[in-house]
């Protein structure tokens, strides 16, 4: 649109994805591995956290600016108190032409079961569930809490249940770990009605341990679900969806996969972070972020956000899984708990 704003890429902003809480029931290997987040490891303490007001707050702006999607995440978002009071106040806000935003959740599932119910009556629209595994010990390793596969299940049940679908399915797919869990994955929700997309292995944060023979590229995801299960390509949603989806030649539905390592998709990136603590990042893979918060609690007025805001989108020039695929890197990244994935 004319006078929309764009980065130095010529890129839109369209998605915001907030993290609410650092604080997360699993510690996932790939993500908060426990040597690095154990009893020691010490969380953002509660006034440091932005207020649901602060949140709603930044988040009418972002609207403001383009954003027509916003995404909760965490750490695990259902552990912060009250969420659907948050998700109630982003429900509320409206685009300058007048339309609704579209909410959504991404959920470790854990007690979703519990809270699907009250999340659709808040205004959520949609809720992205990661599982790994079906097989309940390689679930458990994986989440490295001992929580039972049975749990997530329920909750994405629930979701389904509570008018929160097609709910969608996050596997993250690292060779040797999980990666014999592909096919009884695709086995399982085939003709659920939820889409499953299979996540490369990323190099997120400083603390997880990435290498590259750990990634199982998304061509050979294909490759082995088709074996068993004929696919056939059907492209992404829209161009700036991580995910290119593949449709079962029977008609039992479509999987996904979101090719950060294999298959950069930074062209098209549309997504702002803000993290927890209320800093502006615009790669999942930055080291620094803008921060909002002092700002917030100092007596800047909308416009001084709003500028601050546009300010920071206008010069970005982020592509980091372009140039780590030109063999680039970065050092300093700032961990996934906190900025949401
Ligand atoms: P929708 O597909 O819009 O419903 O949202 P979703 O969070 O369910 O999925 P999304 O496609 O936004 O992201 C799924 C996963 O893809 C994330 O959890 C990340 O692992 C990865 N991802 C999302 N956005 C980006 C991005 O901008 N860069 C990279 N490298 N990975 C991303
Ligand atoms: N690589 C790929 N995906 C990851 N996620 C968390 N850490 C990583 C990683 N290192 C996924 C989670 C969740 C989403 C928010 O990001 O499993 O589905
Ligand atoms: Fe928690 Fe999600 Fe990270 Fe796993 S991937 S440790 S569930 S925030
Ligand atoms: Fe966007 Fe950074 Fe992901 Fe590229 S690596 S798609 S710029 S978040």
């Amino acid at each position: 649109a004319p006078g929309a704003l764009l980065d130095r890429l010529g890129r839109p902003l369209r998605d915001l994805r907030i993290s609410v809480t650092d604080r997360c029931n699993f510690r996932c290997t790939y993500c908060m591995p426990r040597e690095q987040f154990g009893p020691d490891h010490e969380f953002m303490p509660h006034s440091e956290l932005l207020s649901f007001e602060e949140i709603s707050r930044v988040a009418a702006l972002f609207v403001k600016l383009g954003v027509r999607s916003i995404r909760l995440t965490g750490g695990e978002p259902l552990l912060r108190r009250g969420v659907e009071k948050l998700v109630e106040m982003l429900a509320a806000l409206r685009t300058p032409e007048g339309e609704p935003v579209e909410i959504a959740m991404t959920t470790n599932g854990s007690v979703l079961a519990r809270k699907a119910a009250a999340l659709k009556a808040a205004g959520l629209a949609r809720v992205t569930v990661s599982l790994d595994a079906l097989d309940d010990a390689v679930f458990r390793a994986m989440n490295d809490a001992d929580w039972p596969v049975a749990d997530v299940l329920a909750g994405i049940d629930a979701a389904a249940a509570a008018g929160l679908g097609p709910v969608k399915i996050n596997m993250v797919v690292k060779r040797g770990t999980n990666d014999d869990q592909i096919v009884p994955m695709a086995r399982h929700f085939r003709g659920s009605g939820h889409t499953l997309r299979f996540i490369e292995f990323m190099d997120v944060g400083a603390t997880n341990g990435w290498r590259m023979d750990h990634v199982v590229p998304s061509t050979e995801v294909i490759r082995r679900i088709d074996a068993v299960f004929p696919l056939e390509p059907i492209g992404r949603d829209d161009p700036a969806a991580p995910a290119e989806n593949w449709r079962y030649r029977d008609g039992a539905g479509e999987v996904g996969v979101i090719s950060s390592v294999t298959r950069a998709f930074c062209a098209d990136c549309t997504r702002a972070r803000l993290a927890t603590d209320g800093r502006v990042f615009h790669c999942l893979f930055a080291s620094d972020g803008h921060d909002l918060r002092w700002p917030l609690r100092n007596g800047a007025d909308d416009d001084q956000l709003t500028g601050m805001i546009a300010g920071a989108w206008w010069a970005r020039a982020d592509r980091y899984s372009q140039l780590r695929g030109e063999g680039g890197t970065r050092d300093g990244r700032v961990e996934m708990s906190f900025i949401g994935g």
